[in-house]
């Protein structure tokens, strides 16, 4: 993978460095057993080596984002006069809906613009509440349980920092989104990658799950519906789940980030609807910035367990204190206005209708291509490694190519499997159409078709 503008990656399933072995043939799982994210310390990729010494441990084996180095590539790139698409990124292209920054704004002009509570202001958690209560057929969900971040990605990191240290391993579902084991190691805990099934959207079963469950699995990060795959677990999945977590005593960090962003009925199927005695070791994440097209506000927020909230909120007291205040009440009329729902509405149907035309263009134009079929989230997630008629080529050859044929793209390697590429949906129809013209074109020079997609659906 060295000589991709994007950089050295060092997340592949043990015995899997896709860039240089012949890839399994379409529907094998890569079921070779995960080694550790940990490899080399990749703090050389951070600063100066000159200045090696002087980095502590706790970040030794730290890797900045690599969907955020592309995206700042990207646009340095687009500044320059290229002409490039980008579906790089995981925000949506609307604007934030009105009522949300009028409300900002009201607050500041009110002098909200003090510390907040640490915790977050009773106002946003009451509407979270009322929200994940209606979300989940009025489960009891009570507000003083939940704490409000700067980011859900800061939730994640106050759940992990609070559970997980050295000697935990923490299971995460792969391909997974990229920030999950760099933030398990932060904790010092060791991020155990478990590779999902490619029959069945790259989803993990409990099957899946036993086979790397030992005395020292102590948390598993699930995401539904899923960065980078866009698939969603089901009722019956996510109950599976939540029972061999209680068999094992494992606490399962719930990422539903993109609960609202669903192409089924409803919400997405949540940890939430499990009876209580499933709950009791579930941390529920969830945030503001997919949704309602809200990512630079920066508000997550985690709901847990007492003892774990009040922890994660002791912690956040030393960190940052708490979240932005005005911000804050922008997310509480978000999470509790009629007109902005009726937005989010608007906006899921949008996406729903780019998904829709994605796959109907992968479908009739390259249908070799093996793709998981998206049900939430606003990303599709494609195998490049038989577009070449060795059927070798990685994620990270393909976006060299996608990027200089015009179209930015996000390379498997960042979630642990290099045989696939992430696009992200979220951007206009137009620029959608310019998009896959060019990918569909580049897929066609490569000159092959993959096999038969057994994994398509
Ligand atoms: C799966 C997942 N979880 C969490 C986040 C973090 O979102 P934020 O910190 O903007 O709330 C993201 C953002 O890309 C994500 O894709």
């Amino acid at each position: 993978m060295g000589g991709s503008v994007f950089g050295p990656v060092d997340i592949v399933p043990a015995g899997g460095d896709y860039s240089k072995s012949r890839a399994p043939r379409s529907g094998t799982a890569p079921s070779a057993p995960c080694r550790r994210v940990r490899g080399a310390p990749l703090s050389l990729s951070l600063m100066d080596p000159t200045m090696s010494d002087a980095l502590s441990p706790n970040i030794a084996y730290l890797k900045p984002s690599e969907t955020v180095a592309i995206s700042a590539e990207t646009k340095r790139r687009r500044a320059a006069g290229e002409d490039i698409v980008d579906m790089s990124v995981g925000e949506p292209d609307f604007n934030t809906p009105r009522a949300v920054a009028e409300a900002a704004v009201k607050a500041i002009e009110k002098g909200m613009t003090r510390y907040p509570p640490n915790i977050g202001i009773a106002e946003l958690r009451a509407a979270l509440a009322r929200d994940v209560s209606l979300m989940s057929r009025g489960v009891a969900i009570n507000p003083d349980q939940i704490v409000i971040s700067n980011g859900s990605k800061q939730s994640i990191f106050n759940a992990c920092f609070t559970l997980f240290g050295p000697k935990d391993k923490v299971l995460i579902p792969a391909p997974a989104w990229v920030s999950y084991p760099q933030i398990v190691s932060l904790c010092r805990a060791e991020p155990v990658l478990v590779h999902g099934d490619p029959e069945w959207g790259l989803k993990v079963s409990v099957k899946e799950l036993e086979q790397k469950t030992d005395k020292l699995v102590k948390g598993l990060i699930l995401c539904s519906p899923c960065n980078p795959t866009g698939a969603t677990y089901s009722a019956t999945e996510i109950r599976a789940i939540a029972e061999w977590a209680k068999k094992h005593d494992v606490w399962i960090i719930a990422d539903e980030i993109y609960r609202r962003i669903y192409y089924g009925d409803g919400p997405a199927p949540s940890f939430m609807d499990l009876p209580e005695e499933l709950r009791q070791k579930v941390v529920l994440i969830y945030g503001a910035s997919k949704a309602y097209a809200m990512t630079g506000w920066r508000i997550g927020a985690a709901y847990a367990p007492m003892p774990i909230a009040k922890a994660m909120a002791a912690f956040q007291s030393h960190t940052t204190t708490g979240a932005n205040h005005p911000a804050q009440w922008a997310a509480a009329t978000a999470f509790s206005d009629e007109k902005v729902e009726q937005e989010v509405t608007k906006m899921v149907a949008a996406f729903r209708r780019r998904r829709d035309r994605v796959v109907e263009r992968f479908r009739a134009e390259a249908p070799g291509v093996e793709f998981v079929e998206p049900t939430g989230a606003f990303y599709f997630f494609f195998r490049v490694d038989g577009t070449t008629p060795e059927r070798n080529y990685t994620g990270s050859a393909f976006c060299d190519a996608a990027m200089a044929a015009g179209v930015a793209l996000v390379p498997g390697a960042a979630f642990g499997d290099d045989r696939w590429v992430r696009m992200s949906y979220a951007v206009s129809d137009k620029e959608l159409e310019t998009a896959c013209d060019r990918l569909l074109a580049l897929i066609r020079k490569l000159g092959a078709q993959a096999p038969a997609a057994s994994g398509a659906r």
